[in-house]
C-alpha cells in the first residue's frame, strides 16, 4: 500500500489506474481509524478496483473553541488498518498542501446544513463541503463512502453532489456500535471511565425512539420527549439537540410519515457526541 503526502502524487497514481480502466473508491476520514471506518473501507474494497483512504484533519471545519489541536492522531496505526483492509493508497497531506496561505474559495450550503449540528457548529459544513469537494477533485472517485453516524453530513454531501453535478456515487454505510451500544467514534477516546458509562444514554435514547416508532408511534414530539427524558436522567449529560427532521432535506419535522432522521448531539462532560437513527419508510 502506498502512502502519499502530495496532491500531485495522488493525481499521478489515479491517472494510471484510470488509464487501465480501473474503478476508484474514496473513503474520506480524519484518521484515528476504528471499526466504523473499517466498515466503510471494507465496502469500498468490495465495490471498487482500487481504494483511496484520505487521512486529513481538516482545520477549516473546526470552530475556534473546538478540538482541532487535541483531535487524536496515529497515522502508523491508520496505515496498518488500511493496508489490512486492502486499500491501495492512503492520502495524508499536511494542511499547507491542501490550503495555500491565500486560499479563498469555499463551498457554502444553505438549508440542509443549517439545522442540527449546523446550529451549534456554524462553519462546520462549509469546511466539510470545501474539503470533500477538493478530495473529489483530487481523487476523481467513482464512489465515495460516508458513515450514517454523521447523518447530516451524508445528507449535505448528497445535496452538494446533486447541486454541483458532481460525477460520482455517494454510498452511505450503517453506524457501527460497541458491544454495549455506544456508536464508534474517534472522540470516544476523550471519555473517562465514568463518562464512558454515562455516554450510553445516547444509544439508550436511540433504542427507545426506534422501539416507539416500531410499536406504531407517529408523534415526533412524544418520541423526542421520551428520548430527552432518558438523557436528562444522566447527570453528566447535557443536551445540545435532540430533533426529528426529514431525512433528505433536514427540515425539522414532527411526524413519522415518511423518511425521517432522529438525531442528537449530547455533551458528556466536555465531549460532544452524536448519534441517530433513520426510518426509511
Ligand atoms: O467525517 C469526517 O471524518 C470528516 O468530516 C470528513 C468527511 C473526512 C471531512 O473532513
Amino acid at each position: 500500500m502506498q502512502l502519499e503526502k502530495t496532491i500531485a502524487g495522488v493525481k499521478a497514481q489515479v491517472q494510471i489506474w484510470k488509464k487501465e480502466g480501473l474503478s476508484v473508491g474514496l473513503v474520506p476520514t480524519m484518521g484515528y481509524l476504528h471499526e466504523g471506518h473499517r466498515s466503510l473501507i471494507d465496502r469500498a474494497v468490495r465495490e471498487n478496483d482500487r481504494v483511496v483512504v484520505s487521512v486529513f484533519i481538516n482545520p477549516i471545519q473546526f470552530g475556534p473553541t473546538e478540538d482541532l489541536e487535541s483531535y487524536p492522531r496515529d497515522l502508523e496505526a491508520d496505515c496498518r488498518l488500511c493496508e489490512d483492509a486492502g486499500a491501495a493508497l492512503v492520502f495524508s497531506p499536511e494542511a499547507d498542501e491542501m490550503y495555500a496561505p491565500d486560499f479563498s474559495t469555499y463551498v457554502d450550503m444553505h438549508r440542509v446544513s443549517e439545522e442540527l449540528c449546523g446550529k451549534s457548529r456554524p462553519i462546520h459544513f462549509r469546511g466539510v463541503c470545501t474539503v470533500v469537494s477538493k478530495l473529489f477533485n483530487i481523487v476523481t472517485p467513482d464512489r465515495a463512502y460516508f458513515g450514517e453516524k454523521d447523518a447530516q453530513q451524508l445528507a449535505v454531501i448528497r445535496r452538494m453532489v446533486r447541486d454541483l453535478n458532481m460525477n460520482l456515487q455517494i454510498v452511505g454505510c450503517p453506524i457501527v456500535r460497541e458491544a454495549d451500544g455506544l456508536a464508534k467514534s474517534s472522540r470516544n477516546t476523550y471519555l473517562s471511565a465514568e463518562e464512558r458509562k454515562a455516554a450510553l444514554v445516547l444509544s439508550r435514547a436511540v433504542q427507545t425512539g426506534k422501539s416507539m416508532i416500531l410499536d406504531g408511534e407517529k408523534d415526533g414530539d412524544k418520541i423526542l420527549a421520551a428520548m430527552k427524558e432518558i438523557i436528562q436522567q444522566e447527570p453528566l449529560a447535557k443536551i445540545d439537540y435532540v430533533e426529528m427532521v426529514k431525512w433528505d432535506t433536514i427540515e425539522v419535522h414532527h411526524k413519522v410519515d415518511g423518511p425521517v432522521l432522529t438525531a442528537m448531539a449530547v455533551y458528556i462532560g466536555k465531549t460532544r457526541l452524536i448519534d441517530n437513527f433513520i426510518i426509511e419508510e
